[in-house]
């Protein structure tokens, strides 16, 4: 079974998916880990994205190895996500990890979560899920949990989303058949609750 868990940045998608896929003994997979690694070994060897798509060495896990080096908290840098955003909207980085994607879900039981599992990735998924959150508590999240100031981290969600929803290639929506779920009010173990009915048809 794939639980497809989309929606934009600081909606609680990773301690969602996570939980879902530890309740569930699936496994879990984060796709904006791949594209910020694209994106960081970009900025270190100056390289076109395109080009490193096919052949940086990405390894998930409890790490994330980027060409054996656990790069975990280095993908996590601000600069690193405005680039992975705009990578994200290179058709051939997509074609690429898009790729690699299928290909691990093809086999076992996981909870991938990103911005176009449910319409790109795996239309097929048995259950999708629409995570979404109200701007400011999206963006209080995020400065949580980065240490950073929820004024700027706002503004520069305001950008990426807009480049997610709005390029070409797999934008940011939700799948026509995708559960929305507005975590705003909500606690994550709530979320997860109903994620876990959704798939276990409780
Ligand atoms: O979920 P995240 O913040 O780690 O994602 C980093 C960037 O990658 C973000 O700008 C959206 C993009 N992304 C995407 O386009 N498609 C995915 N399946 C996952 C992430």
């Amino acid at each position: 079974m794939v639980i497809a868990i989309d929606g934009p940045s600081g909606a609680g998608k990773s301690t969602v998916a996570r939980a879902v896929a530890q309740a569930l003994g699936f496994r879990y997979l984060d796709t904006g880990a791949m594209y910020r690694c694209v994106a960081l070994a970009s900025l270190r060897s100056g390289q076109r994205a395109a080009a490193l798509a096919d052949t940086v060495a990405i390894e998930l896990g409890e790490r994330v190895l980027l060409d054996g080096e656990d790069v975990s908290t280095a993908i996590r840098a601000p600069e690193v996500a405005e680039l992975a955003s705009q990578v994200a909207a290179d058709p051939a980085v997509r074609r690429a990890l898009t790729g690699v994607q299928r290909r691990l879900l093809a086999h076992g039981d996981w909870v991938a979560e990103g911005r176009d599992i449910g319409t790109v990735v795996a239309p097929r998924a048995e259950v999708k899920v629409f995570l979404t959150a109200d701007d400011d508590a999206r963006a209080q999240r995020r400065a949580r949990e980065l240490g950073l100031d929820a004024a700027r981290v706002l503004e520069e969600q305001r950008l990426r989303d807009e480049r997610d929803r709005t390029r070409e290639q797999a934008p940011l929506r939700p799948a026509a058949d995708a559960t929305v779920i507005d975590s705003s009010g909500l606690a994550a173990a709530q979320v997860v609750e109903r994620i876990v009915a959704l798939a276990t048809g409780r």
